[in-house]
């Protein structure tokens, strides 16, 4: 028997598709690429991809124009699968524990630069009781928390400064960098407020590198980023040597929420069939349930857990592991506009989490298959 997966490379059209299928519009992808890479090619800032929304070699290829270098990971997992596919120059932004020294280390020999990411004491000096063969240096950003909250010490706390010290003057260390994400981007709405967090992040960072300088820590590179301040990044951004923004490439109905895109601009679906209809509660099931979109956005959106492409009028209201139930707004339901057996296609809140729930992407070009993409999974 043909499963799913399978049959999706000899389906011609997306609408013929086994469901549910997580598809990927190849032609909308390239553009947010695109404007991306053409964006702060303008602006002479290094674009430093994140990985963590597709996780595959393909559309890699596409967020970095074929040059597989310059991009940021978010797992071991993907740090490897990288390497293993040929690129190079990859950072791994997330904090080092002594667990994955290790695996850290075999990958900073094997590549020509590959970067690990620190915000405690305790960490550097687990990279200098592991010092890289070959002559190498562990190229090590330093994580500034300017206002996100998440990873980093804060920018203005003396300890920051601190750290960057001892980073610099560590044996068998380099202080390359130093990375803040500015994530507090996603509480915006609107260009004016993404464009306020921008701002003070870079000045955070910039301040920051000027600090290094006046005690005497020179070349330091600096690099901040999200999709909603790279999608509308401020001109001081300029002074920065690299950004790292992700989700962008796909997008998602939560950046546009926020103003980091048009509709137009998602590149991804969920297509869905419907499977019931159950005039007595008004509803329609569907073949889409957590494991096919994920739970990400908790349903707040007027329409629920997703947009209802072309039908603002429906809502998913709920679903479990396999089955998704749909319903009017308000009003009843006119059935006979939805057959059993009929595609729904569904715009993801979170595009990153519901990239997550599918072994395999369906690309298509205006509805016609494309190809397949594969993701890497794991930590
Ligand atoms: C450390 C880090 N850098 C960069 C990014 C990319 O940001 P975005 O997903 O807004 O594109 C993320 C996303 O979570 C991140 O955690």
């Amino acid at each position: 028997m043909k499963d799913c997966v399978k049959m999706a490379s000899s389906t011609q059209f997306t609408k013929d598709l086994c469901t549910p299928a997580f598809t990927v519009d190849l032609d909308t992808v390239r553009r947010n690429s695109d404007a991306m890479l053409d964006r702060f090619l303008r602006l002479g800032v290094q674009l430093r991809p994140h990985m963590k929304t597709h996780k595959t070699i393909e559309c890699a290829d596409i967020m970095t124009r074929g040059s597989r270098r310059c991009i940021v990971v978010s797992t071991l997992a993907e740090a490897s699968f990288y390497a293993d596919g040929g690129y190079d120059d990859i950072l791994y932004a997330y904090p080092v524990t002594s667990d994955k020294v290790q695996r850290c280390a075999e990958l900073s020999e094997k590549l020509s630069l590959f970067h690990v990411l620190v915000d405690n004491s305790l960490a550097l000096q687990e990279l200098k009781a592991r010092p890289l063969k070959q002559g190498k240096v562990w190229n090590v950003w330093l994580k500034l928390d300017c206002d996100n909250g998440r990873v980093g010490i804060p920018h203005s706390d003396p300890a920051a400064l601190q750290l960057a010290k001892e980073i610099s003057e560590a044996e068998g260390v380099e202080l390359t960098g130093i990375y803040a994400h500015c994530g507090n981007t996603y509480g915006c709405k609107g260009e004016e407020q993404i464009k306020a967090i921008a701002q003070e992040t870079t000045s955070s960072v910039l301040q920051f590198v000027e600090k290094l300088k006046a005690v005497g820590i020179q070349d330091v590179k600096s690099s901040i980023g999200s999709t909603p301040s790279c999608s509308h990044p401020v001109l001081d951004m300029a002074m920065l040597s690299e950004v790292h923004p992700g989700n962008y490439v796909f997008y998602d109905v939560q950046q546009m929420l926020i103003g980091s895109c048009r509709l137009e601009d998602i590149a991804v679906r969920v297509l869905t069939r419907i499977i019931g209809h159950y005039p007595h509660r008004n509803q329609l099931l569907v073949d889409c349930g957590w494991a096919a979109l994920s739970h990400d956005g908790g349903g707040r959106l007027p329409t629920g857990y997703a947009i209802i492409d072309g039908h603002p009028d429906l809502k998913l209201v709920s679903m479990t592991q396999e089955h998704g139930r749909v319903e009017p707004i308000s009003g009843k339901l006119d059935f006979s506009q939805f057959p059993l057996g009929s595609m729904l296609s569904l715009l993801p809140y979170h595009a990153c989490a519901t990239a997550m729930m599918h072994p395999v992407y369906i690309v298509h070009s205006k509805g016609k298959v494309v190809g397949t993409w594969k993701p890497t999974r794991g930590w």
